[in-house]
C-alpha cells in the first residue's frame, strides 16, 4: 500500500537516481503486525531522575533489551530521554547532549520519545521554559530523522510519574509500529487512570464500539483495526453506502446500521441499536466528514451549513444523547476525527477547516463530562491519507500534500486507525481532552 514513487526508490536504482539528483527518499514504514516485536532492537533509557530508573526497571520487565549507557556503534531501537525533573534551560544540555551521539546508531524506523512535564501556568518562569524547551527540541529532531525513524514526546502532568498506566501505553504506542505516521507530536498524560497495558493482541475484547463512515476510506480502516483489537462493531454510513457498508460489516462480524448522523435522532438510533444487539455502547468512534470546498468569498449556505452539521453538529448532538444514557458503557471512550485543516488552515476550506477546529474546541471542553463518568474523550487529526478522497486531487497538488512533512510521503489509513483503537483502549484513559496528530510532522501548521 505504499505509494509507487516510494517503492520505486527505496532500493536499487531508483534509490541511486534519487540520491544523485536530490530527491525525496521516503522510507517504508514499520508499521505494527500482529505479533511484531515492539521494537526493532535495543532501548537506550537516558536519564539521572529517579523516574528513569523506574522506568528502565519497567522496560526491562517487558523483556527489552534496556541499556542505560550507550554502547558505542550498536545499532539501537529506541532511544527514551527522560526530563522529567527539569528546573531551568540550563538542565537540558547534559542529558540531550548525552544522547546526541547515539542518533547515529538509531536503525531504520527507530524511535526517539522523550518523558517530560507540561510547561503550563506553573508561575515558574525558567521551568517552564526549560520544559516547553522540550516542545521544540523534540519537533526540531523529528526533522533531522531518516529512515522511517520518528520522535514524539509524552508530557507526564504534576503527579503522573513516568509508570502511570497511560504514560507506559503512550510510550508503548510511540515505540510500537502502530505510531508509524505519527512524527514530532506529544501525548499528555493527565491523571493516573487508565489500565496498564500489555502484551495483549486484543486490548479492545469485550468492548463494543460504533464507527461512523465506516464504508470505506479511513472508516473502513478503523473498523478493521478495532476489530482486529478485539471490539464488536457497529457500522454507521449513509443509506447511499449500503452495499459498501454490508461487505465491510462481514468482513469484521459487526452489524450495518444505516442512518445518515446529521438525523437530528441519531444518537438515539445509534444506542438502540448497540442496545438491543449488545446491551450497552463502550466506545463512538466519530469518523463521517464531508468537504464541499469553495474561497470564502464563493461560499453558498448549502456548502457551508452541511459541512458544519455533518462534521461537528453530528458529533455534538449524538455525545449529548450518549452522555444522557445508562447505556453508555462505565468507562466510555469517544474518539473524533479531526484534520490538521482545522489547526493549520487550508485554502478552499473555511467551512471545513471551521468544523475541523470545531471537534477539537468540543473534545477539550467535553473532556470533564467523560472523566466525571470514568471515561475519555480524544481526537485524531489527521494529515494527508492515502484514500479515494485525496485521490481525487489533481496529480502535482498531491504530490507536493503528500511529500511535505517529515517522513516525505502520504500516511494510510490504517495509520489514523492505530491512534484511534490506541485512545479508544483503557490503557489510555489517563489521556483526556488531547488531540494527535498524525500526520507525519506536516510542514503545514507543524
Ligand atoms: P471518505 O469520503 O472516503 O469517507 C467518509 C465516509 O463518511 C463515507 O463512507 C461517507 O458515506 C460517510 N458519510 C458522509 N456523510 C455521512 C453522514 N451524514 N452520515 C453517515 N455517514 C456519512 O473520507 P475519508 O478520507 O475516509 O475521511 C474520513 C474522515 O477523516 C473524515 O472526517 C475526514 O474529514 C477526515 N480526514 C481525512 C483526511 C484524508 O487525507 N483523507 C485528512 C484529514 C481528515
Amino acid at each position: 500500500m505504499t505509494d509507487t514513487y516510494t517503492r520505486l526508490v527505496s532500493k536499487g536504482l531508483g534509490k541511486d537516481v534519487a540520491q544523485r539528483l536530490g530527491l525525496p527518499q521516503p522510507a517504508v514504514l514499520r508499521r505494527y503486525e500482529p505479533g511484531q516485536a515492539l521494537v526493532n532492537g535495543p532501548v537506550l533509557v537516558q536519564g539521572s531522575t529517579a523516574g528513569a530508573d523506574e522506568l528502565a526497571a519497567t522496560l526491562l520487565s517487558w523483556n527489552l533489551d534496556v541499556r542505560r549507557h550507550a554502547v558505542p556503534r550498536e545499532k539501537l531501537g529506541a532511544i527514551i530521554l527522560v526530563l522529567d525533573a527539569l528546573a531551568a534551560p540550563e538542565d537540558l544540555e547534559k542529558p540531550v547532549l548525552a544522547v546526541a551521539f547515539s542518533l547515529r546508531d538509531l536503525g531504520p524506523s527507530a524511535r526517539f520519545v522523550t518523558l517530560s512535564r507540561p510547561a503550563g501556568e506553573t508561575g515558574n518562569p525558567a521551568g517552564a521554559a526549560a520544559r516547553q524547551g522540550v516542545d521544540g527540541l523534540v519537533r526540531s529532531l523529528a526533522k533531522e530523522l531518516r529512515a522511517g525513524a520518528t520522535a514524539n514526546g509524552i508530557l507526564l502532568a504534576d503527579g503522573v510519574t513516568t509508570t502511570s498506566p497511560s504514560a507506559l501505553a503512550a510510550l508503548r504506542f510511540f515505540l510500537s509500529g502502530r505510531s508509524a505516521f505519527v512524527d514530532g507530536q506529544f501525548l499528555t498524560v493527565s491523571t493516573g487512570e487508565g489500565t496498564l497495558p500489555g502484551d495483549a493482541e486484543k486490548p479492545l475484547a469485550g468492548k463494543v464500539a460504533a464507527v461512523t463512515g465506516a464504508a470505506r476510506g479511513i472508516g473502513a480502516a478503523i473498523a478493521r483495526t478495532l476489530h482486529r483489537d478485539g471490539a464488536t462493531l457497529i457500522l454507521v454510513d449513509i443509506p447511499a453506502a449500503g452495499d459498501h457498508l454490508a461487505s465491510v460489516a462481514n468482513e469484521v462480524h459487526g452489524t450495518a446500521l444505516q442512518l445518515d448522523i446529521s438525523r437530528e435522532d441519531a444518537g438515539k438510533r445509534i444506542l438502540e441499536h448497540a442496545v438491543q444487539r449488545h446491551g450497552r455502547l463502550d466506545i463512538m468512534v466519530h469518523n463521517a466528514g464531508i468537504t464541499r470546498d469553495k474561497l470564502l468569498a464563493n461560499m453558498d449556505h448549502a456548502r457551508w451549513n452541511s459541512v458544519l452539521n455533518i462534521n461537528i453538529a453530528a458529533q455534538l448532538r449524538i455525545n449529548e444523547a450518549l452522555l444522557a444514557s445508562e447505556h453508555f458503557s462505565t468507562s466510555p471512550r469517544i474518539v473524533s476525527v479531526a484534520s490538521t485543516s482545522g489547526i493549520a488552515g487550508n485554502r478552499g476550506q473555511t467551512n471545513y477547516a471551521a468544523s475541523k477546529g470545531g471537534v477539537m474546541g468540543m473534545v477539550r471542553a467535553s473532556a470533564p463530562l467523560l472523566a466525571a463518568r470514568g471515561g475519555s474523550i480524544n481526537a485524531v487529526a489527521p494529515g494527508f491519507i492515502e484514500t479515494d478522497m485525496t485521490a481525487r486531487i489533481p496529480f502535482a497538488v498531491r504530490e507536493v500534500g503528500r511529500r511535505l512533512n517529515a517522513l516525505q510521503q502520504g500516511g494510510l489509513p490504517t495509520d489514523v486507525a492505530e491512534a484511534i483503537a490506541f485512545l479508544a483502549s483503557d490503557a489510555a484513559g489517563g489521556i483526556n481532552g488531547d488531540i494527535l496528530r498524525v500526520c507525519g510532522q506536516n510542514l503545514v501548521g507543524a
